[in-house]
């Protein structure tokens, strides 16, 4: 299977952000930066999404938060294919912001995120040392870092980490949300084998789709197909053992993946979200969470209890 175009994978970035920001509007969660980073008003999304969203968003967050709790902040993220995302600020208005934090997506999608953030004072004010750019194809800011590669050039990734200061001796996570699954599964096993070479103490979250050799799984990926989107990495994405496999197989030290809808319902205010909006077809709802999935996996060296992490 080829690649999707870079464009679309790109635009990708978008509809994540466009899907967050409707929910975060409706109150299925806080955000108080995320309409900065997708301004203007947005059509009416159906309920299966926003809770497929606040499913995703709040069972990463829980977890972010457990790392960086667990090593008192002395940590580091990375947050491979970053988008739009609003992470960074959400941490720092919690005071729960890692000593190194760093961005990686396509130069264009970059140029985009640093246009924006220099446009709102309501992001760059969050930013120590921030000054208006010349240089839009990446930002260094206190531990904020926002580089360009694309990933499926490692030699370029681990370039632009060495240019944002990563230090492989700290406790470091990476996050990959919706991300893996657009490049090719060697390309994608070379990123997970290198992390768990490099860094002694660290923990992945990955979350994507799953189950895409079933129909449904055939249905999701036509529909992407007719946007010139190809999931190039959809061949890794079978079960959840085959997802926990990637990793043990390349050196991780325990993984643990379980689908959305396992995720869902184990979620503390799964209850009042489900106040917010009747569901269209409830059917639907778990069919779409059973299709996507977290998994965690951890390294440890020294004694910072990342175990935690693998009860979510
Ligand atoms: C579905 S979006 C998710 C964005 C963000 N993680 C979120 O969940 O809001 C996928 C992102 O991965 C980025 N991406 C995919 N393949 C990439 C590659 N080879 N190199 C750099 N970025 C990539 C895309 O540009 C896009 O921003």
């Amino acid at each position: 299977m080829s690649d999707c175009t870079d464009a679309a994978i790109q635009a990708t970035c978008n509809d994540a952000s466009v899907c967050k920001k409707y929910a975060v509007d409706k109150g299925y969660w806080m955000d108080r930066f995320i309409s900065y980073m997708v301004p203007g008003r947005i059509q009416r999304k159906q309920p299966e999404i926003s809770r497929g969203y606040y499913a995703r968003t709040n069972s990463i967050w829980l977890l972010l938060k457990r790392f960086l709790t667990r090593c008192s902040c002395t940590c580091q993220i990375v947050s491979l294919g970053a988008g739009l995302d609003t992470t960074y600020w959400r941490l720092g208005s919690e005071n729960m912001l890692p000593i190194r934090y760093i961005e990686v997506d396509f130069l264009d999608v970059v140029v985009r995120k640093i246009r924006c953030i220099s446009a709102k004072v309501p992001l760059h004010s969050c930013l120590s040392d921030f000054s208006t750019q010349d240089d839009e194809s990446c930002l260094h800011c206190g531990s904020y870092h926002l580089v360009s590669a694309d990933m499926r050039n490692l030699g370029e990734l681990e370039e632009k980490l060495k240019q944002s200061g990563i230090d492989y001796s700290v406790p470091t996570l990476f996050l990959t949300e919706c991300v893996l699954i657009y490049m090719s599964p060697e390309k994608s096993n070379a990123i997970i084998q290198w992390v768990a070479e490099k860094f002694s103490d660290a923990a992945f979250i990955n979350y994507e789709q799953i189950h895409m050799n079933d129909t449904f799984g055939q249905v999701m990926i036509s529909n992407l197909k007719a946007r010139q989107c190809l999931l190039a990495g959809a061949e890794a994405c079978t079960s959840l053992k085959a997802m926990e496999d990637r990793f043990i197989n390349v050196g991780w030290h325990n993984a643990q993946c379980q689908d959305m809808w396992s995720t869902y319902n184990g979620l503390p205010d799964k209850r009042k979200i489900e106040q917010i909006e009747m569901l269209d077809e409830a059917e639907l709802l778990q069919q779409l969470m059973e299709h996507y999935c977290l998994c965690v996996a951890i390294k440890e060296s020294s004694d910072f209890g990342l175990e935690s992490l693998l009860r979510f």
